[in-house]
């Protein structure tokens, strides 16, 4: 599956109901948070793709360990402790795994070093590394890249603004400050994910949450993390790949079961509501402290293009590039802005996005902070190859813009999608018709 080849030919619609994998974000979180509660918790429907099973591995160094009950389910032991470990922890392609665990791993009191591979040793650490330095942190790094040496100790509270709305600094300073004395608090301007927030409090923290003249704010106290067992939900960043495929492919009406809805992720949803994609939302209920429900999308073949900028940007910085092939679906001029940091991902996703794209037929314009899509409702020209970048997101969307596309599209290196989505083809093999 090293490189695969898609077209229009390969369709007639998608339909029936799926479940997509449980959500990334919260399945490092339920295992970073989990070790920290000093017991046993099972955590259900946890996402064994290789980002999640990067950090199980590192939390396993440190001491915790992990029986499968079965294939989504596992047992989760942490010791009163977390150990030093014995040699680098491996975070290979996942920046959630490195700048989450660098808060953690700046709070205790041994030494470690947490490396990645080629994608994610060129991205930016100086975010976390900057609001943990203020807090009394010792992080020796690659000019502010991985691999960063960090020697735990003893912290003081930090009152931080970061300079980005970024879940993955959030979260490092909060789970710095779930081991240090005083209260630590971040600031945003615009709010991102907050399964950080909802764990915590889940889990028994002292943490509280609101908006001031400085923007939206988390603090946190010292706190011993209670075990309880955690249910995760679908991610709504890889249903956005199934949802985006059924709106914009003849004759698909798909039902996506379980899938995690929360506010600060679902802006995706709004996109569609702009755009006039037609969908409804099904079964909603809370689960582990977080909103989930069922996603139904039909084929949407009137959509409108329309700006996506501001504050919806972090709901959906991870959709940008599938929203990107729905809005090249869409009649008239789509513009995405502010959104540079789409940049610092598992791939440049503006350039590489707009390289692979501009290839398939679509007309993109790229720009420093976004890009601007010229739309169309008529099948792209395909007929080429394009490359993912040793980027999984990437490679899903060029697998969805080949679907609508007259010749094949061949994606080279599609074995990234393994990153997030190990069952995504035969997944679609099983819903298409
Ligand atoms: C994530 C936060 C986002 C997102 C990433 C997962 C998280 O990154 O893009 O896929 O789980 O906290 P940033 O915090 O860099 O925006």
């Amino acid at each position: 599956m090293s490189n695969f080849q898609i077209s229009k030919k390969q369709t007639g619609g998608l339909f029936g109901e799926i479940t997509i994998p449980p959500d990334k974000s919260i399945s490092h979180r339920s295992l970073i948070f989990g070790a920290q509660t000093g017991g046993r918790i099972k955590i259900s429907n946890f996402s064994f793709g290789a980002d999640c099973r990067a950090t199980l591995e590192i939390i396993k160094q440190l001491g915790c360990s992990a029986d499968f009950i079965d294939e989504r389910t596992l047992i989760l032991t942490a010791p009163k402790k977390l150990q030093a470990p014995a040699s680098a922890l491996d975070c290979g392609n996942s920046g959630t795994s490195m700048r989450l665990l660098s808060g953690l791993l700046a709070s205790l009191d041994f030494k470690s070093t947490l490396i990645g591979d080629k994608s994610l040793s060129g991205r930016p650490m100086k975010r976390v590394i900057e609001p943990l330095s203020l807090m009394g942190a010792k992080i020796k790094s690659n000019n502010f890249k991985a691999p960063l040496e960090i020697e735990g100790r003893e912290l003081t509270p930090v009152q931080y603004k970061s300079p980005i709305a970024s879940a993955q600094v959030k979260s490092c300073i909060l789970l710095a400050g779930v081991n240090t004395q005083g209260i630590t608090t971040v600031w945003e301007d615009t709010l991102s994910r907050d399964h950080s927030e909802r764990m915590f409090e889940y889990l028994g923290a002292k943490i509280s949450t609101g908006r001031d003249e400085k923007g939206f704010f988390t603090s946190v106290e010292k706190s011993q993390l209670v075990p309880k067992d955690i249910e995760i939900a679908g991610d709504i960043s890889s249903a956005a790949f199934f949802m985006v495929m059924a709106a914009i492919v003849q004759d698909s009406e798909i039902t996506i079961k379980n899938v995690g809805l929360n506010p600060t992720r679902t802006g995706i949803l709004d996109v569609f509501d702009k755009m006039g994609v037609n969908y409804e939302i099904l079964n909603k209920q809370t689960v582990s402290n977080e909103p989930v429900g069922d996603i139904k999308v039909y084929y949407s073949p009137d959509l409108k293009a329309c700006e996506i900028s501001g504050d919806i940007i972090p709901r959906l910085i991870d959709e940008l590039p599938i929203i990107a092939v729905l809005a090249a679906r869409a009649g008239g001029e789509t513009t995405v802005k502010d959104a540079s940091d789409l940049r610092n991902k598992e791939s440049d996703r503006i350039s590489a996005l707009a390289s692979g794209l501009k290839k398939i037929g679509i007309e993109i314009e790229e720009k420093p902070d976004g890009f601007v899509i010229s739309g169309t409702n008529k099948d792209f020209q395909g007929g080429t190859e394009v490359e993912t970048h040793l980027d999984h997101r990437l490679a899903m969307s060029f697998f969805a813009a080949g679907l609508v596309s007259k010749n094949p599209v061949k994606i080279n290196d599609f074995i990234w999608v393994n990153t997030s989505f190990p069952e995504f083809l035969p997944l679609f093999e099983k819903i298409s018709r």
